[in-house]
């Protein structure tokens, strides 16, 4: 019998565990209600007498280890959990950064610098409250010119001469007060107007104007450069432009860009014309030059201005130009793979 607890002794002097259910388990067969511990307790009375005092403390000493065992097993698989606890898995992978996306406003804005840029146009920009001379007067459209009522007004305070710019040509007034030709330039900016907030516009949105002066510009070079531009953008080379009005360009034209009848959408986006119009565009008003201090004589120039927010709604097929301004994450995501 001695030999029995002196062999279990050994086993439990041997034993480890990686975990605390395999503890938990051991302190059961040892120490349990119904462990070996208790079982050879119960076998006491059944030891004759002169051997008791041995098998009692042999008894004991089995006791004494698994206790002991089980203590320090115990702890020892407690602080490695704490440990866990305070630093946390240190083998798990880190969390992904999340990256952020641009904004399709920008994503767009940044095609059409960059599409300009290689044929030598810088950027230029200016202030989005304006004055009257530099968003209206200098553009050929004086005090009382029917032609103001193109676009609603949002002026500032009561003061008539300061508003919130209507276009991005007030920039080009700026550009040409302070730049002698050759002057290649676009206008990228935020724009106002006092117009109902609909699917199809809103009150403010985004423009890229472009000006181009020097001796002997012609329409021709006009229209090569929003060949280029529509070739580039929308990889549509085939452009038509018709007769149309600005104060500030005489001749003025509106351009169209040839997108096809390819698609269900193609139908729907040119109301099945085929034909999409994109910007305006014209020769500068020698007036325009003389405002601005340059002389029409020996200079001329073309002007375009373009609408950023409906090329974006066209190009990622978005239904509602609210949706640029809403900052609604589940939309802005989308754009993470573009740019
Ligand atoms: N400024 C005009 C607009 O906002 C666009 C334009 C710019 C037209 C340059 C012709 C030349 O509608």
């Amino acid at each position: 019998m001695i030999e029995t607890i002196q062999e279990h002794i050994a086993e439990v002097e041997k034993f480890t565990a990686t975990s605390i259910d395999a503890v938990e388990a051991f302190r059961i067969k040892y120490l349990g209600k119904k462990g070996i511990l208790n079982d050879f307790f119960a076998e006491f009375k059944n030891v004759p007498n002169e051997e008791k005092k041995a098998f009692g403390q042999a008894v004991n000493e089995l006791k004494n280890s698994a206790t002991e065992k089980v203590n320090a097993l115990k702890d020892a698989l407690e602080s490695k959990d704490e440990e866990k606890g305070r630093f946390g898995d240190l083998t798990r992978p880190a969390t992904p950064l999340e990256l952020g996306s641009r904004h399709p406003i920008s994503i767009v804005r940044n095609q059409i610098i960059d599409i300009f840029s290689r044929i030598g146009f810088n950027v230029s920009e200016g202030p989005e409250i304006e004055d009257d001379w530099h968003n209206f007067t200098a553009l050929n459209l004086p005090e009382y010119h029917p032609a103001r009522d193109m676009q609603d007004t949002f002026f500032v305070q009561t003061d008539p001469d300061i508003l919130l710019r209507t276009h991005t040509s007030s920039v080009q007034v700026r550009y040409m007060e302070n730049n002698q030709p050759p002057i290649r330039t676009i206008s990228p900016g935020r724009v106002y107007r006092n117009e109902a907030i609909s699917a199809r516009s809103h009150c403010f949105f985004h423009q890229v104007e472009g000006l181009y002066i020097d001796k002997g510009v012609s329409f021709a070079d006009l229209k090569q450069t929003l060949q280029y531009f529509t070739t580039e953008m929308f990889g549509k080379s085939r452009i038509r432009l018709r007769p149309s009005y600005f104060p500030f360009t005489e001749p003025s034209a509106e351009v169209d860009v040839y997108w096809g009848l390819e698609t269900e959408t193609d139908y729907k986006m040119t109301k099945g014309t085929g034909w999409l119009e994109i910007m305006g565009c014209g020769m500068v008003d020698p007036n325009v030059l003389e405002n601005c201090g340059i002389d029409s004589k020996t200079y001329s120039g073309f002007a375009f201005g373009m609408g950023i927010d409906r090329i974006a709604l066209l190009l990622h097929q978005i239904s509602d130009i609210r949706m640029l301004s809403e900052n609604d994450l589940r939309f802005l995501e989308q754009f993470k793979s573009a740019l």
